[in-house]
């Protein structure tokens, strides 16, 4: 069951749909200064132009290089991953996991923290605006279409509701962006790397070396990654889905291992299998962004009754 492409009749859009906080009392606005991106999903449009869809690569020539990347960043993306490059420690990791991994921030079910992610809303567009959901939905019946299992296909539904993380305050920088390890040098193959020297674990040079603070081969498993959404959500649904379900959720945004081939010296062999799943899982996330939605109100009573067979009516966030 290798990666599949969605028809070519279903067209790709690259900015539909836009996500930022709206202003209200019961929503935390991050700083000005932390929030550079117009919305989370200009990450994740920054990513399409950095993994075309492999047919729609013209030639090898107009494929995209880091240099070609550098390049045509805009100015918003760049911003983010300057504060992300730079904010992302061992200290703020284990901070955030100290923060959230006892999951008291809240109690809610699937569809409640479905319903928050679509009140992160683009009011700068309302035309294009499409609401979380839509992207749920459009990757969990790619992922149908293909005949997978209704748990890989439930994957896609929930694989982004760690954003949730915004409403609880945090910046963009620490809810999306590609993740990395911390505690070991930085791979010059995670984009516009040059930002790490900002980063005050490189003073340490315990962390600069190939392995850091890890034994070669200890498994992703004993590795501290850069914290956003994927870490978050795998710890808030690990009970209740398949490892290879959980592999997908807590890397699915480690572009430098699963599109790079890097860090293989921190994975097992489990970590190696487990990956195929990750591969598998991306192009739907990436490529199935169309202009004409899914019709919700036929497919929500069959994806609330699959949702009901795996979860409790309320999890610890
Ligand atoms: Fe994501
Ligand atoms: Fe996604």
């Amino acid at each position: 069951m290798g990666p599949r492409y969605l028809n070519s009749d279903q067209i790709p859009i690259r900015f539909v749909s836009h996500i930022m906080v709206r202003p209200s009392d019961s929503v935390k606005r991050v700083t000005e200064n932390d929030s550079p991106l117009d919305s989370l999903h200009e990450w994740e449009d920054d990513l399409l132009r950095r993994y075309p869809e492999p047919q729609e690569s013209p030639s090898a020539e107009e494929s995209h290089t880091f240099r070609d990347y550098d390049e045509g960043t805009r100015p918003g993306v760049r911003e983010f991953y300057r504060l992300n490059h730079r904010y992302q420690t061992v200290d703020f990791v284990r901070s955030m996991r100290a923060k959230y991994l006892p999951l008291q921030q809240q109690r809610m079910g699937i569809w409640e923290a479905i319903e928050k992610l679509n009140a992160l809303t683009d009011d700068s567009d309302p035309d294009t605006e499409l609401p979380q959901i839509v992207h749920a939905v459009q990757t969990a019946e790619a992922i149908r279409a293909d005949g997978h299992p209704d748990w890989f296909v439930l994957t896609g539904l929930i694989h982004d509701l760690g954003k949730v993380l915004c409403l609880f305050g945090e910046p963009q920088w620490a809810v999306v962006g590609d993740t990395f390890p911390v505690g070991c040098a930085f791979s010059d193959k995670i984009v516009l790397a040059e930002f790490f020297t900002d980063n005050p674990d490189t003073q340490f040079p315990e962390y600069q070396t190939t392995c850091g603070i890890y034994e070669e081969h200890c498994g992703l498993e004993n590795v501290l990654m850069s914290w956003g959404h994927d870490e978050y959500l795998y710890h808030v649904v690990k009970d209740y889905l398949p490892i290879e379900a959980l592999v997908m959720i807590r890397y699915h945004s480690f572009y430098p291992a699963h599109r790079e081939g890097e860090y293989q010296h921190l994975m097992n062999a489990h970590d190696q299998e487990l990956f195929d799943w990750v591969r598998c899982f991306n192009p739907y996330d990436l490529y199935t962004k169309v202009d004409h939605p899914p019709d919700l109100d036929r497919l929500l009573p069959w994806y609330q009754d699959l949702v009901s067979r795996y979860f409790p009516d309320e999890l610890a966030w």
